[in-house]
């Protein structure tokens, strides 16, 4: 049997991935850190990450690339480390009876709610990537949620269930490392990459965009993932685009 993942369960902390930044030297590769509440958690582009103490996991895993650790993985491929993630994540919910969807790049959707955001934040050592902090968190037993989100959902509101945010982790960072180590060869990386693109939120079906660029409101279709994991689109004049992160609004 693998052997169990290192989890570190604090009370309180301000962010799980900071407070893995600050350990990072006496951390175990792929070791867990977990907060049953989180004071000030970050979220993308400078958000907040707020969740009701004790009611929701949120956690970080320390990944580290290179000679004695796991298998050096260029800046270029970054963006494995979102599939492994979220596909973790999908899988974990379909485990709980949840048919979840991964809104590219890393949230996850069940129709038009998020039930989980990850923030991956990456440092680079020359061409590579030298160490990862991959932050998770999934909404599991909150059911109120601040009014300034706007579409929340958690996994209590969908089963009517109440989880145990400890075995729930286990599992999550179980199916987290084996895919991570999926990553060191081709044919794991090409799986992980079929499996994203068929658990795709929207993928194959036409809906509204806006093009955060050049402020268009558009219609458009996903088709999969361009050059350097762009989200690719085809527009209904026929023409594809593809958009990086924060050029692209999903219109709900
Ligand atoms: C988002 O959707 O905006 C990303 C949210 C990421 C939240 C998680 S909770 C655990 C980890 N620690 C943080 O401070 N953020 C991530």
């Amino acid at each position: 049997m693998a052997r169990e993942i290192p989890i570190i369960w604090l009370d309180s902390v301000d962010s799980t991935n900071t407070e893995v930044y600050r350990r990072a030297d006496r951390l175990d590769n792929m070791s867990v850190i977990a907060a049953r509440d989180q004071t000030a958690g970050r979220g993308q582009r400078g958000n907040s990450w707020l969740v009701d103490p004790g009611t929701n996991l949120t956690f970080s895993m320390y990944l580290r690339f290179g000679e004695g650790h796991l298998p050096p993985l260029p800046a270029e491929d970054q963006f494995v480390l979102g599939e492994a993630a979220t596909l973790a994540v999908a899988r974990l919910m379909e485990e709980e009876g949840i048919d979840a969807r991964i809104k590219w790049p890393n949230d996850i959707y069940v129709r038009n709610r998020k039930i989980c955001g990850m923030l991956i934040e990456n440092s680079l050592e020359g061409r590579y990537v030298r160490s990862s902090i991959v932050g998770i968190g999934v909404n599991c037993n909150q059911t109120d949620f601040p009014p300034q989100l706007a579409n929340p959902v958690s996994m209590k509101i969908l089963t009517g269930r109440h989880f145990e945010l400890e075995p729930l982790l286990c599992r999550l960072a179980e199916l987290l490392r084996e895919n991570v180590l999926k990553l060191s060869d081709v044919e794991g990386r090409r799986e992980l990459r079929e499996a994203f693109l068929s658990k795709m939120y929207r993928i194959g079906q036409l809906h509204d965009y806006t093009d955060l660029v050049t402020g268009e409101v558009f219609k458009g279709t996903i088709v999969g993932l361009g050059k350097d994991s762009r989200l690719k689109v085809r527009k209904e004049d026929g023409s594809y685009k593809e958009f990086a992160f924060k050029e692209i609004s999903y219109i709900l």
